[in-house]
C-alpha cells in the first residue's frame, strides 16, 4: 500500500456512505413505514442482481458439462429464493393503513417495473416483447432485457446438456426458437422418465430444476397474498388490476415437462 492510498476499510470497500444515502422517502414526515418499504425493495433488487449472476454461472457450467457444480450453484439460488420468500413476512407486519399513509407518493412506481425481475423471467423462459418495450430504448434496463430476450433460456441449456449426455433430444428441440415459451413435449417427457429411472446424477439435476420452479411459484403466491391483505381489490400502482392480475401468474410452471412426468414415474 502506498502512502497516498487509504487503507481498505469496511466502509470504503462496501461504499457504506453511498449505500446509506440511497433511502429517500417521498412522504412528508416522513411516514414511519416508508423506510421499510424502500429498504425491502432495494434488498430485493440486490438479491435479483445476485440471482442473475448465479444463473449465468449455472448456464456456463451446464455448457461445460459440469453437472455437479451447476447443481451446487442451483442450490445457492434456491437458498436465496427461500430467503426472498421469507422476507415477505417482514413486509406483512405493515398494516393496510400504514401502507396507505404513503402509497399515493409512489405514483406509478411498482415492482411491475423491475427490469431485473423481468430478466429473471426471461432467462427462465417467460419472455414478452411487450414487457421489454416498456423500458426506454437505450437504457441499461432495455439493453439487458434485449440481451436476455434473444439468449437461450435455462431450459435450452439443460436440453443441450442432456443431448451431450447422449440422450436423444430431437433436433427440433435443440434448434427451437428461444423466444417462444417452453411448451410440454411428449418426446422430452419420455427422455425425462428415462433419466429418472436410470440416471441418478441427472435425475438430481432435474429435481433442482423442479425446486427452482416451485420456489418461483412460491414467491408469486406469497407476493399475491401479501398484496391481497395490504390493498385488497384496489388496482396496482403499476396500472394492472392488482391481485386479480397477479393471481393469473401463480401456478404456471416454468418447466412443464418436469411436472407432467410425475404421473408417469
Ligand atoms: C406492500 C407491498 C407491496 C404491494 C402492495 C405490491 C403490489 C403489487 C401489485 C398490485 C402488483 C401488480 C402490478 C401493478 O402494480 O399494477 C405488483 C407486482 C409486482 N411486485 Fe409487488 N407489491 C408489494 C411489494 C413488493 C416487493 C417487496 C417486491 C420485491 C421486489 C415486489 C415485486 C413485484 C414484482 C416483481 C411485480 C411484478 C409481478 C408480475 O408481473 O408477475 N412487490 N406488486
Amino acid at each position: 500500500m502506498s502512502a497516498d492510498t487509504p487503507a481498505t476499510t469496511y466502509g470504503r470497500y462496501l461504499l457504506i456512505d453511498d449505500l446509506l444515502s440511497l433511502q429517500q422517502p417521498r412522504s412528508t414526515g416522513p411516514e414511519h413505514d416508508e423506510t421499510l418499504f424502500i429498504i425491502i425493495h432495494q434488498v430485493y433488487e440486490l438479491w435479483f442482481k445476485e440471482l442473475l449472476h448465479e444463473f449465468d454461472r449455472v448456464t456456463q457450467l451446464l455448457e461445460a458439462d459440469e453437472s455437479h457444480r451447476s447443481q451446487h450453484t442451483l442450490k445457492r439460488i434456491l437458498t436465496i429464493l427461500k430467503v426472498m420468500v421469507s422476507q415477505l413476512d417482514i413486509l406483512e407486519t405493515m398494516t393496510p393503513l400504514e401502507f396507505l399513509s404513503f402509497r399515493e407518493r409512489l405514483d406509478a412506481a411498482s415492482g411491475f417495473q423491475s427490469d431485473q425481475f423481468r430478466q429473471i423471467e426471461f432467462l427462465l423462459g417467460v419472455k414478452s416483447e411487450h414487457t421489454m418495450q416498456r423500458f426506454s430504448t437505450g437504457s441499461r434496463a432495455r439493453a439487458a432485457l434485449e440481451r436476455r430476450y434473444h439468449a437461450p433460456t435455462l431450459w435450452d441449456a439443460f436440453l443441450h446438456y442432456l443431448s451431450r449426455e447422449r440422450y436423444d433430444v430431437p433436433a427440433a428441440h435443440l434448434a427451437r426458437d428461444v423466444i417462444a415459451p417452453v411448451e410440454p413435449s411428449p418426446e422430452i417427457q419420455q427422455i425425462l422418465v428415462d433419466v429418472y429411472r436410470r440416471d441418478p446424477k441427472n435425475a438430481e439435476l432435474c429435481e433442482r430444476l423442479v425446486d427452482l420452479d416451485e420456489g418461483i411459484q412460491e414467491w408469486r403466491y406469497r407476493h399475491v397474498k401479501m398484496v391481497e391483505r395490504t390493498i385488497g381489490t384496489r388496482r396496482g400502482t403499476g396500472g394492472s388490476s392488482g391481485a386479480e392480475y397477479l393471481r393469473e401468474t401463480v401456478g404456471r410452471p416454468l418447466f412443464p415437462d418436469l411436472w407432467v412426468i410425475r404421473g408417469q414415474l
